[in-house]
């Protein structure tokens, strides 16, 4: 991992919830148990609580339970004295003396042995402990924050984690939701990421959108933000700059995305649709949803060589609707029309049964409810001018 302190990305409801707790328990010097899945960002939590607090300016000392050997863990947490065992050739303060005034985190805090589970139990009850090797009580004023990713009920069940400790940690519980359970999220995280890891390594990777965001929102995370994190800088790091694609991704995500895709008859708009970042400055939804219809009007139209009919089919609406919406966009033109266009027309109206009231061939097409004209280069039903898009900012169709 490279080196680079994250803000707290989410707008999920999930989130906000999160967020809205940890406001209000930052004010206090409750005990907090963060709990959730490896990876959901229990530590960014722990540390938004302690920045958040009165005790910001002091120390946030992070110890991890279950990553130092338990038979050093009593000397690491409350220190010890000269001599105190083989290799204690001095005193050294503890890990809960370093915090005094500030806030120890106590991660993986399910890890705890026993006898150790004891002790902590008496720190959080009195705030004093004796350090190995020593008689003298020593008194802390630290605000405790523990972090576990395993079922401490169970735990206690099993009798792996005392009961009291367990109530003494859990005064404010903290869940975070895993990132399956608020995907709206996803795209913030992935747009932050590669930002954060382009800005690292001078790298110009661009955000990925389309089929790739709906791969990566079909995917389940396992391993929660930590895994996306991980992917976008993999990502940047490998790719250097463009757009993701597909085969970028690592297996395990494509196969999830291709699973789950809807394919054949019935196959909605559902894995279709571009997705899209809802900018901080809103955005102007009717103009985005007009510029996203006109682009799949324009290129049934351009598969269809302008064939109105064909193209009208492919889009499922009626062909009326479509010339509707051609005409409104100055796309019809009746005086540029030229006689061969519009017998064109006329012919590919009675070829698929659309023959538009009162038109017969060569004689009168239907100007769109005005008035009939004799007159075929005179007639409405001008050539289609597919233009090209006015490509929209901030999303990329997936079609
Ligand atoms: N909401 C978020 N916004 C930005 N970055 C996040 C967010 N949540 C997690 N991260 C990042 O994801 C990574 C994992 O977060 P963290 O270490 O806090 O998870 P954890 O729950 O403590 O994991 P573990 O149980 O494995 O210790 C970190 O690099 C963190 O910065
Ligand atoms: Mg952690």
């Amino acid at each position: 991992m490279l080196a680079f302190r994250s803000p707290l990305v989410g707008e999920s409801l999930a989130i906000q919830n999160v967020l809205k707790t940890i406001e209000k328990v930052s004010q206090t010097d409750s005990t907090v148990l963060i709990t959730g899945e490896s990876g959901t960002g229990k530590e960014l939590f722990a540390r938004a609580i302690h920045e958040a607090s009165p005790r910001a300016g002091k120390a946030l000392v992070v110890v991890n339970c279950g990553a130092i050997p338990p038979e050093l863990l009593e000397a690491e947490l409350f220190g010890h004295v000269k001599g105190a065992f083989t290799g204690a050739v001095q005193a050294r303060q503890g890990r809960f003396e370093l915090a005094h005034g500030g806030t120890i985190f106590l991660d993986e805090v399910g890890e705890l042995p026993l006898h150790l589970q004891v002790k902590l139990l008496r720190v959080i009850q009195t705030r004093t402990f004796e350090a190995v090797g020593s008689s003298k009580t020593v008194e802390v004023d630290v605000r405790i924050i523990a972090a576990t990713n395993r079922d401490l009920e169970e735990a206690v069940r099993d009798k792996e984690f005392r009961e009291d400790l367990y109530y003494r940690l859990n005064v404010i519980p903290v869940r975070i939701p895993s990132l399956r359970e608020r995907k709206s999220d996803i795209p913030l995280l992935v747009n932050h990421f590669v930002q954060q890891f382009n800005q690292i390594t001078g790298h110009a990777v661009e955000a990925p959108s389309g089929a790739i965001m709906d791969a990566l929102l079909a995917y389940d995370w396992p391993g929660n933000v930590r895994e996306l994190e991980n992917l976008m800088e993999r990502i940047v790091i490998l790719k250097g700059q463009g757009s993701v694609d597909l085969g970028d991704l690592p297996h395990r995500l494509f196969q999830k995305y291709t699973e789950s895709r809807p394919s054949g008859e019935g196959a909605t708009a559902e894995w279709e649709f571009p997705r899209m970042v809802l900018p901080q400055q809103g955005l102007d939804l009717k103009s985005i949803v007009a510029a996203f219809e006109n682009h799949l009007v324009d290129q049934a139209l351009a598969r269809t060589n302008g064939n109105k009919n064909r193209a009208s089919e492919l889009l499922q609406m009626n062909r009326t609707t479509l010339v509707e919406k051609l005409r409104k966009r100055g796309m019809i033109v009746p005086a540029a029309q030229s006689r061969a266009e519009a017998m064109a027309e006329v012919a590919e109206a009675i070829a698929s049964n659309q023959v538009p009231t009162g038109a017969t061939t060569g004689a009168t097409i239907n100007n769109g409810g005005n008035n009939a004209n004799t007159n075929p280069t005179a007639g409405n039903i001008g050539s289609v001018n597919p233009t090209p898009i006015n490509p929209t900012r901030g999303f990329e169709p997936n079609v």
